[in-house]
């Protein structure tokens, strides 16, 4: 592993310091640990990516109006950007083919789940490109500079669609049916959210931490993004669902996840 200077970093909202103390760049710098563990993350992210596009693509049918098709229309085409770039940097490690694998894993998986109507799209950018975000901060300042590199410009096109969606939901939530409809969207896409930070406290989470791969737990993102979430939920006038609930549609949390608001 090569060592490279010590930067400080500011990541931004509700975020963390860290120091970086590790830089490395190229396939040969690695273990087959750190190359087993970065991969798996540059395929997480790159099958996010792609269901995302897929999901919103098929969702265009819902979009009221020609400006927020075109809107819609520029989330979908910066969403494959994001992939490409993930499947460009697993070809620099000569990992494989990172296109085909995530198609072959949405074929047989399917795509995060379908959207059936406008708000439930809002509701979707609002909370999956949020976790989306947040997870993309841990590498912001990691230990493999590829990556670092190009997290930035995604964090930009990420808020921008999670901003469209607040938006969509904070329209909708004016009208108490609607609110009503758009809880229970809340809580469906909370939880399909939140499995995207992994579970918490495991040996690969320490394994990460130590490499400087992440910076923390999970368990510490995902409270950081719940908590960012509180003040869109106040003005829609909407609830948490329990851990129970999210442990129902599949998803676990830490024991000690604060749902209060
Ligand atoms: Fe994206
Ligand atoms: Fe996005």
């Amino acid at each position: 592993m090569g060592f490279g200077p010590t930067v400080g970093n500011n990541t931004g909202e509700g975020q963390h310091q860290m120091t970086k103390t590790r830089t490395v760049r190229t396939r040969t710098e690695m273990d087959q640990r750190y190359f087993d563990l970065l991969t798996q993350l540059l395929r997480s992210q790159g099958y996010r990516e792609l269901a995302a596009a897929t999901v919103f693509a098929n969702a265009l049918l819902h979009v009221p109006t020609a400006p927020h098709k075109e809107q819609v229309g520029q989330h979908i085409l910066e969403e494959i950007e994001h992939f490409g770039v993930c499947c460009k940097l697993y070809a620099s490690l000569d990992a494989g083919d990172l296109d085909a694998w995530c198609n072959n894993h949405l074929s047989e998986h399917g795509p995060i789940p379908p959207l059936g109507s406008f708000m439930e799209l809002g509701v979707a950018q609002f909370l999956y490109d949020r976790a989306s975000g947040f997870q993309l901060r841990e590498y912001e300042n990691c230990s493999f500079d590829p990556y670092c590199q190009v997290v930035g410009k995604i964090l930009e096109e990420e808020e921008g669609h999670e901003n469209f969606g607040a938006e969509i939901m904070i329209e909708h939530c004016r009208d108490p049916k609607q609110r009503v409809e758009t809880q229970r969207y809340f809580n469906k896409w909370l939880a399909v959210s939140m499995r995207s930070f992994g579970r918490p406290g495991t040996a690969g989470n320490l394994y990460a931490i130590s490499v400087g791969l992440k910076t923390r737990d999970s368990a510490a993102v995902a409270q950081d993004y719940v908590d960012s979430l509180k003040s869109v939920m106040r003005v829609c006038g909407l609830n948490f669902p329990s851990r129970a609930c999210l442990m129902t549609a599949g998803t676990e949390t830490a024991h000690d996840l604060d749902l209060s608001l």
